[in-house]
C-alpha cells in the first residue's frame, strides 16, 4: 500500500488512523483537505508529511489559477501558512514548503495555470525522490545489520511514513532483501500505537519476522540479551546531530547505552535542519489529551484528569552511534560530519 497516490487531480491519502483494520484512501480534492489529513494524522511520518504538503501547495496553486497573477501569488502565502501550521516538529514539512515556494518564485512571471503545472511537477518530484533516497539509505544502512540480527524499532519509520520503502524500516527491508535473517521487535508506541498498527502490519506484509511488545518491555528484552541493535527514524536532526523522534525514542537510546547496544538513526537530508544548533531549539508538538485518556474511543482515565502529551522527544547526539543517510553512514562528531556531507558536499 502507498501512503499517498496522485490520481486525476486528486491526492489520495491512505487513512493511517484506520490501519490495520481498514485500508481506505481519503480523497483530498483541495489544499484544505490535505492540511486536514496532515493535522489529523491520516498521513503521518516526516517524509510523507513533506510530500503531502508539497501536493497540497500545488493544489492551492491550481485552486487560485483563475485569479490575476498578482492575486494568485498573494493567495499562495495563505496556502503555505495553512499547510505550515498543521504539525510543528517534522522539518520535512517546512523543507517541502520552502522548496515549493522557491519553485513558485522562479516561475512567477508565467501564467497562473502554467505555474500550477510546474508546482505539481515539483510535488511529484519530491515524492519520487523520497523513494529513491530511502533505497539509497537502505543500501548503506544494511551494512550495519549483521546476519541474524534482532532489531528493536519504535513508532513507524516505514513505507507508510514516507513515499515508500521507509527509512529505519527501509534499512531493515534492505538487510532482509540481501538475504540476512533479521527479526524485529516493534514497540507498540503509545499513545497512537504506530508500532502496533503500522510497523507490525508493514513488516508482516513483507514477511519479515516481527514481534510486538509494549513500550515498557524494551528494558526487559534488552537486559535479557534479546536485542542486537536499535534503529529508528527522525523528525528533525539539528546541526549538532541531536534527533527529534517519536516520544519514547530518548528512553530507548538511554536503555541501549546502558546495555551496550548500538543505537542508529536513519533519515534523509530533508530531515536535517542545519539552521538549528541543537535539539533544545526544536518545537515539540503537544497533542490532544484524548490521545492519552482514551484508547480506540473508549475512555480509560478519570474524567478531568490532567494530561501531558508531548508527541516527540530529543535524543542527544552522544547516545547515537551512527546516522544513516542517503549519502552514507555518518559517525561522530556529527557537527563536523553533517556539515561536511550537506554543506561542503
Ligand atoms: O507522529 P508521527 O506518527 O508523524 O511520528 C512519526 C515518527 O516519529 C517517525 O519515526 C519519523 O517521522 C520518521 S518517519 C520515516
Amino acid at each position: 500500500v502507498d501512503s499517498l497516490r496522485w490520481q486525476d487531480g486528486v491526492l489520495e491519502v491512505l487513512d493511517q488512523t484506520r490501519l490495520p483494520l481498514v485500508i481506505e484512501y481519503v480523497q483530498c480534492t483541495d489544499y484544505l483537505a490535505v492540511a486536514n489529513a496532515i493535522k489529523t494524522m491520516q498521513v503521518r511520518g516526516a517524509p510523507a508529511i513533506g510530500a503531502a504538503a508539497a501536493f497540497g501547495y500545488a493544489m492551492g496553486a491550481r485552486e487560485h489559477q483563475h485569479l490575476p497573477r498578482a492575486e494568485s501569488l498573494a493567495e499562495m502565502q495563505e496556502v503555505k501558512q495553512v499547510l505550515a501550521t498543521t504539525r510543528p516538529t517534522a522539518v520535512n514539512l517546512f523543507w517541502a514548503l520552502e522548496r515549493m515556494e522557491r519553485k513558485l518564485l522562479e516561475a512567477s512571471e508565467r501564467e497562473p495555470a502554467e505555474i500550477a503545472d510546474i508546482l505539481l511537477a515539483e510535488a511529484r518530484a519530491i515524492h519520487q525522490e523520497d523513494l529513491e533516497l530511502n533505497r539509497k539509505m537502505g543500501e548503506f544502512g544494511q551494512k550495519l545489520i549483521p546476519d541474524g540480527a534482532r532489531i528493536l524499532t519504535h513508532c513507524n519509520a516505514g513505507a507508510l511514513a514516507t513515499a515508500g520503502f521507509g527509512t529505519a524500516l527501509g534499512v531493515i527491508r534492505a538487510a532482509h532483501a540481501a538475504g540476512k535473517q533479521v527479526q524485529v521487535f516493534a514497540d507498540e508506541t503509545r499513545p497512537l500505537l504506530q508500532g502496533a498498527r503500522l510497523t507490525a502490519f508493514e513488516l508482516m506484509q513483507d514477511g519479515i519476522p516481527v514481534t510486538l511488545i509494549t513500550d515498557n518491555m524494551a528494558g526487559y528484552v534488552m537486559r535479557r540479551g534479546m536485542v542486537d541493535l536499535v534503529i529508528v527514524g527522525a523528525d528533525r536532526i539539528t546541526a549538532n546531530g541531536d534527533v527529534a523522534n517519536k516520544i519514547g525514542t530518548y528512553g530507548l537510546a538511554v536503555l541501549a547505552r546502558e546495555h551496550k547496544i548500538p543505537f542508529y538513526v536513519a533519515a534523509p537530508y530533508s530531515t536535517v535542519d542545519l539552521n538549528l544548533a541543537s535539539g533544545d531549539d526544536i518545537p515539540i508538538e503537544e497533542r490532544d489529551s484524548r490521545e492519552i485518556t482514551h484508547v480506540c474511543g473508549q475512555q480509560i482515565a478519570p474524567d478531568g484528569v490532567k494530561v501531558f502529551n508531548p508527541a516527540f522527544d530529543i535524543t542527544p547526539n552522544y547516545l547515537i552511534d551512527a546516522i544513516i543517510t542517503e549519502k552514507g553512514i555518518i559517525r561522530k562528531p556529527y557537527q563536523l560530519n553533517l556539515q561536511k556531507i550537506y554543506v561542503e558536499g
